[in-house]
């Protein structure tokens, strides 16, 4: 799938988001909806810029993820408006003249100064207005109505075949940066320098990415989002947990791999925890309770923790008693498109809650799955020092191999993350067809 193929399936999906919109507003009571795409803000006593993020229900629209003091305007039945924002400005490089696929579709008008969108947006009716509160103008106050923005986010969940297509390039983008990530770490680079070699090859600067990599040597991989990169070489380069994506036109991609370096316990781990990740991903069906299956994911972890004699107990009872949380202490995955964690992963409709199971706080995704969707699969087991203190400290501590943990503790951890689009039949997993695509 190309870029110009995507293009290709821009109209049928901007016409899915007109019908979603309509839909809204015809059932919250409103006439208009207006989406601001954010501002940019300075830092304290500063003139320095924090990195733009678009608002999602902007780029929902039209692929634009660099322009702030933008707006959108539709009422049922127009044209939509876009408010295009292009300042006459010698500091920094303005948006350029509007092109792509969706320009022709949009009445566009273009302004100098962010005040003037107001002479652009409709100033009666009932009025939906998206946005950060930063982004109000005078007369245009983001009021966020709860009940409409709940039907929209929900509805966001189903990706529509222009989404898709630019998913799978945001996949494509992703995987050259593992590989080479891959061979810095073999190589015995730092953590700095796989991160650099992950953007080399993906063509991204930091700015870039949907979400800070997480690039972790050794023990690193124990911290479930390691923030840092470090410059230091380790003496020794036993495991390499990277969990990196990409953006495309505002879509995300989120891959996390794992590498060892032939100790033969740790590579087992690696391989035990992706073979339960590839049954996991064969099991996205539209049908199927996403909390089932995060269950699911515990009862297989907990037997590779048996097989692998780490943990001397039933899965079933390393479930009940949270034992196989100590390992694996967070949800199965989330639902990714616009955002890397998309919204409405535990709501319906409505913006009523679908509960997460007892015990399983970080669960993101408690969704029936249905065609159209995409959820990450991201198993994992970690030996996470301050957990197993607290398991230490429990009677089932007696059923653990604790020399078996000592040996994996400076292994940091494993995870595996892929990208599934749920079908009405077999799932297609967008990161293994990029990496195959590679290879
Ligand atoms: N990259 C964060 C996550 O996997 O959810
Ligand atoms: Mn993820
Ligand atoms: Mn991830």
């Amino acid at each position: 799938m190309s870029a110009i193929a995507a293009n290709s399936l821009y109209p049928a999906h901007l016409h899915s988001i007109k019908a979603r919109a309509d839909a809204a507003l015809q059932k919250h009571g409103f006439d208009h909806l207006l989406v601001a795409s954010g501002v940019e803000k300075l830092e304290f006593l500063d003139d320095r810029p924090y990195p733009f993020k678009t608002n999602a229900q902007f780029k929902a629209w039209l692929p634009l993820t660099h322009h702030a003091s933008s707006w959108i305007a539709y009422t049922p039945g127009l044209k939509p408006v876009l408010v295009y924002y292009q300042p006459d400005d010698y500091w920094h490089v303005p948006p350029t003249q509007p092109e792509g696929a969706w320009v022709e579709h949009f009445d566009i008008r273009i302004i100098s100064d962010p005040a003037d969108a107001a002479k652009h947006l409709p100033t009666s009716g009932r009025r939906a207005i998206i946005g950060e509160p930063d982004a109000a103008l005078p007369g245009f106050e983001p009021n966020n109505p709860k009940g409409l923005l709940d039907y929209l986010h929900y509805h966001r969940g189903y990706k529509t075949p222009y989404e898709l297509a630019v998913m799978r390039l945001a996949q494509r983008r992703a995987v050259p940066g593992h590989l080479a990530a891959r061979a810095a770490f073999k190589a015995g680079a730092s953590e700095a320098q796989i991160h650099a070699a992950y953007l080399a090859a993906t063509g991204q600067t930091d700015l870039d990415l949907p979400y800070s990599n997480i690039v972790c040597l050794n023990r690193n991989g124990a911290t479930l989002h390691y923030q840092y990169k470090s410059n230091d070489v380790p003496s020794q380069h036993r495991s390499l947990l990277i969990d990196a994506g990409a953006d495309v036109d505002g879509y995300a991609s989120d891959i996390t791999r794992t590498w060892g370096n032939g100790d033969a316990r740790f590579e087992s781990l690696v391989n035990a925890v992706e073979n339960e990740q590839q049954a996991l991903c064969g099991l996205v069906r539209a049908g199927t309770d996403y909390r089932d299956l995060h269950l699911e994911c515990h009862l297989r972890l907990g037997n590779v923790l048996r097989t692998l004699e780490i943990v001397d107990m039933d899965p079933g009872q390393m479930l009940d008693a949270g034992v196989t949380s100590t390992f694996f202490p967070h949800g199965l995955g989330h639902p990714i498109g616009l955002q890397v964690h998309d919204v409405a992963g535990f709501t319906d409709e409505d913006g009523t809650l679908i509960p997460r199971p007892a015990g399983h706080p970080y669960l993101r995704m408690t969704r029936t799955l249905a065609p159209g969707m995409v959820v990450t699969i991201e198993p994992g087991i970690y030996f996470i020092p301050t957990l197993l203190a607290k398991l230490k400290a429990t009677p089932h501590a007696k059923a653990v191999n604790w020399s078996n943990v000592e040996h994996l503790l400076p292994f940091g951890g494993v995870r595996i993350e892929d990208e599934v689009h749920c079908t009405e039949g077999a799932p297609e997993n967008l990161t293994r067809d990029a990496f195959a695509a590679l290879a």
